[in-house]
C-alpha cells in the first residue's frame, strides 16, 4: 500500500505523527505556481518566506488579519462521516451557493440502521454526482474555488474514506488548499454562519445519532468537553424507539417519534429519568432505550404492523409511549444543560448563548424545552435551521472558512495520488479536552482514542510558533 504524508491541516496533523512529516511535502508543494497563484491575494506574503519559516507562519497573529480580512473566499465542503452524502458550497461572507444532500434513507429502512459497508458503496456512487451537483448549483465551476474542506473524523472511516479520496483528488487536479473538518465542530459552528453576531465563548449541546455533547467553545480550535454520553446518543434512543413501535423510518427514527408523539400523553409512562444521582454532565440513554422497548412488550403492540395500518387504539398507545419517551429524554437533556451552564459561567463568565445543533436540534419539542432552560438562566438559545442541524456540506464549507483564515490549511495533494494512499482519517477524534470536574466514574466511558482532541493538536501547534 502507499504512503505518503496523509495531512489535510498541516498546523494540526503534523503533531500526529502519523507518517511522514507533512511539513515536507507543504513545503515542496507550496511551490506549485497554480496554488501560489490562487492564493496570492490572500497569503503572498507569507509563501514567499522561506521554507523553514514557513510553518510558522500558517497561523500567526498576522497571518490571521491577512487572511481574515479577506472576505471573498468560496470554498466547498463534502461530508460523507455517516449515512449522508452531502456537498455545498459557501461564501466567507456567509452566503450559501447550493446545499446537496443524499440520503441513504432506503438502506436505513432496509438495515435498520448503518451498515458500514454498505454506507460506504452507497457514498461511493453518488459523490461524484452530489459534488458536481453542488458546484452546478452554485453556478461556479472548479477552479472559482478558494479552497476544498472535508469531514476527517469523527465517523465510520469507510464512509469518512470516501469524502477525503474525493476532496483530495478534486484539490490536487485544480491545485486548491485543503482543509481537514471535525464533524462535531462542524456542526457546532455553523450556528456562527446563522447567527454572525456569536462570539466566543458560548456553550454548545452537539445531539445527534453517535454524539451527545456539552461543550464550552472558549475560541475557535478551543473547547472544553464538559459532559459526554457514557453510553448511546439520544438520537440512537430516537431512531429504536421509532423501529420497536413500527414507524415509518425513511426520514430517519426521529422526526417520526417527533410527530408521533404530538397525538400521546406525555405523561401516561413515567420512564426513570437517568444518571438522576450523578451530579455530572453526562448523558446516558440505554436505560431509556431498554424501559421504552419493555413498554412496548408489554403492551400489545405488533411492531410489524406499520403504524399507519394500526386500530386508533393500538395507534393511541404507540403514541403514548413516543411521547413518554420524547418528555423524559429531553428532561435529562434540560437538567444537564442547567448545570452546564452553571459550570461554563464558572469558567467563562461571559458566555450569553446556548447552541444547540446535530440532528435532534431540528426537533420543536426540543427546541422548545431547551428555550426555557435558556431564558431561565438570562442566556440566548440559538439553533441552526433544521437542514443545517442535520448532516450536511455547509457546515464543513463553513468550517473549512473559519480554519482558512486562521491560516489552518493543507496544501493541494500531489494530481498523481495513488488510490490506496494512507489518509488521515480520525474515526475517534475528541473535539477537547475533559473538564476535570466532569469526569465521570461510570465504567462505561469508552477512552481508547485514537487521535489526540483537535484542542490539544492546535494549542500544542500555537506553543510551537510562539
Ligand atoms: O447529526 P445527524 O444528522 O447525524 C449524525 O451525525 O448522527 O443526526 C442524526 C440523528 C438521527 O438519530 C435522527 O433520528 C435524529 O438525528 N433526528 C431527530 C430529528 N431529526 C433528526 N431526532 C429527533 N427529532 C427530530 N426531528
Ligand atoms: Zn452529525
Amino acid at each position: 500500500m502507499a504512503s505518503l504524508a496523509p495531512t489535510l491541516s498541516s498546523t494540526i496533523s503534523r503533531l500526529t505523527h502519523l507518517h511522514k512529516p507533512s511539513l515536507h511535502s507543504a513545503i515542496t508543494t507550496l511551490k506549485n505556481f497554480r496554488f501560489k497563484q490562487k492564493l496570492s491575494k490572500r497569503i503572498r506574503p507569507f509563501i514567499n518566506s522561506s521554507p523553514s519559516s514557513l510553518s510558522a507562519h500558517f497561523s500567526s497573529a498576522q497571518m490571521r488579519s491577512t487572511v481574515g480580512s479577506d472576505d471573498d473566499l468560496v470554498v466547498l465542503g463534502i461530508e460523507t462521516s455517516c449515512d449522508d452524502t452531502a456537498a455545498a458550497v459557501v461564501r466567507s461572507n456567509g452566503e450559501i451557493l447550493s446545499q446537496v444532500v443524499s440520503s441513504q434513507a432506503d438502506l436505513l429502512v432496509q438495515y435498520g440502521g448503518v451498515a458500514p459497508k454498505m454506507a460506504e458503496e452507497a457514498h461511493s456512487k453518488v459523490i461524484d454526482q452530489v459534488v458536481q451537483e453542488a458546484l452546478d448549483k452554485a453556478n461556479l465551476s472548479e477552479s472559482d474555488l478558494s479552497a476544498v474542506a472535508v469531514t476527517i473524523g469523527p465517523g465510520l472511516s469507510l464512509c469518512l474514506r470516501v469524502g477525503v479520496q474525493k476532496a483530495r483528488k478534486l484539490a490536487g487536479t485544480y491545485a486548491l488548499p485543503i482543509v481537514g473538518v471535525h464533524h462535531m465542530e462542524a456542526h457546532a459552528l455553523v450556528a456562527r454562519l446563522v447567527q454572525g453576531e456569536l462570539q466566543f465563548p458560548f456553550l454548545v449541546l452537539l445531539i445527534s445519532g453517535g454524539h451527545n455533547l456539552l461543550i464550552l467553545a472558549r475560541d475557535l480550535g478551543n473547547y472544553v468537553q464538559l459532559g459526554t454520553t457514557i453510553d448511546d446518543a439520544i438520537g440512537e434512543a430516537y431512531d429504536k424507539t421509532a423501529k420497536w413501535l413500527g414507524l415509518d423510518l425513511r426520514k430517519s427514527g426521529g422526526p417520526a417519534v417527533e410527530d408521533l408523539a404530538r397525538e400521546g400523553d406525555a405523561n401516561s409512562i413515567k420512564f426513570k429519568v437517568p444518571m438522576k444521582q450523578h451530579k455530572d454532565c453526562n448523558f446516558s440513554y440505554a436505560g431509556l432505550k431498554t424501559q421504552v422497548r419493555l413498554a412496548v412488550e408489554s403492551g400489545s403492540i405488533n411492531p410489524e404492523i406499520p403504524v399507519s395500518s394500526a386500530s386508533s387504539e393500538d395507534r393511541k398507545e404507540r403514541a403514548n409511549i413516543a411521547a413518554s419517551f420524547q418528555r423524559v429524554a429531553v428532561l435529562h437533556l434540560e437538567e444537564k444543560c442547567e448545570r452546564a451552564i452553571e459550570w461554563a459561567s464558572k469558567i467563562e463568565p461571559s458566555i450569553k448563548h446556548l447552541v444547540v445543533s446535530g440532528g435532534v436540534a431540528s426537533n420543536q419539542y426540543v427546541r422548545a424545552r431547551l428555550n426555557q432552560i435558556v431564558e431561565k438562566n438570562c442566556l440566548q438559545l440559538v439553533c441552526p435551521p433544521p437542514k443545517l442541524c442535520t448532516d450536511n456540506g455547509v457546515m464543513v464549507a463553513w468550517t473549512g472558512i473559519e480554519h482558512f483564515r486562521m491560516g489552518r490549511f493543507d496544501p493541494p495533494p500531489p494530481t498523481n495520488e495513488p488510490e490506496d494512499a494512507v489518509l488521515d482519517l480520525r474515526p475517534r477524534w475528541p473535539l477537547g479536552e475533559e473538564y476535570t470536574e466532569g469526569r465521570s466514574e461510570a465504567r462505561s466511558i469508552r477512552r481508547a482514542r485514537i487521535h489526540p482532541s483537535l484542542t490539544s493538536l492546535i494549542q500544542a501547534s500555537m506553543q510551537q510558533q510562539s
